[in-house]
């Protein structure tokens, strides 16, 4: 099906879910993540593209992207959420609604992970839900 296109972006480390962490993160690979996400997508009705990148500069192109086409975006910046104020910069260019998205429950872990750069400029944050809350995140954006 092809609806509203939206931009699942995952950033660093996220690469490595399923092997990475697996009490913590939980053990479904990127690629099933990614799958869930499209097909997520398929009975909301939005055409959905999931890209993830270790790489900082790709990921604000990504949001320019996004800002200049309009495309709504759940973004899970990783551990770059809690310090990166260019990644923020860009989160606020966004034309369409952000749904920032962390797998794990954020607040009960260390404190340097409390603060998100990113919450102040996104729609909403959905923390430790595991995989979950990407599905929640879609389903919002479909509404
Ligand atoms: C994360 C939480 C971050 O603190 C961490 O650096 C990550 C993943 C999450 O999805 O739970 O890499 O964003």
């Amino acid at each position: 099906m092809t609806g509203r296109r939206v931009l699942v972006l995952n950033g660093v480390n996220l690469g490595r879910l399923g092997s990475r962490e697996p009490l913590i993160y939980g053990s479904t690979t990127h690629e099933q993540l990614a799958a869930l996400c499209v097909q997520t997508g398929n009975e909301v009705g939005l055409d959905v593209e999931v890209r993830q990148t270790d790489d900082e500069a790709e990921l604000v192109r990504w949001l320019h992207e996004a800002a200049d086409s309009g495309a709504p975006v759940v973004l899970n910046s990783a551990a770059w959420s809690h310090y990166s104020y260019a990644l923020r910069d860009a989160c606020s260019q966004l034309t369409a609604p952000l749904v920032e998205v962390h797998i794990s429950q954020v607040h009960a872990r260390e404190e340097f992970r409390h603060t998100s750069v990113i919450s102040g400029v996104a729609t909403a944050t959905i923390t430790g839900l595991g995989v979950e809350g990407y599905r929640a995140a879609l389903r919002f954006l479909a509404l």
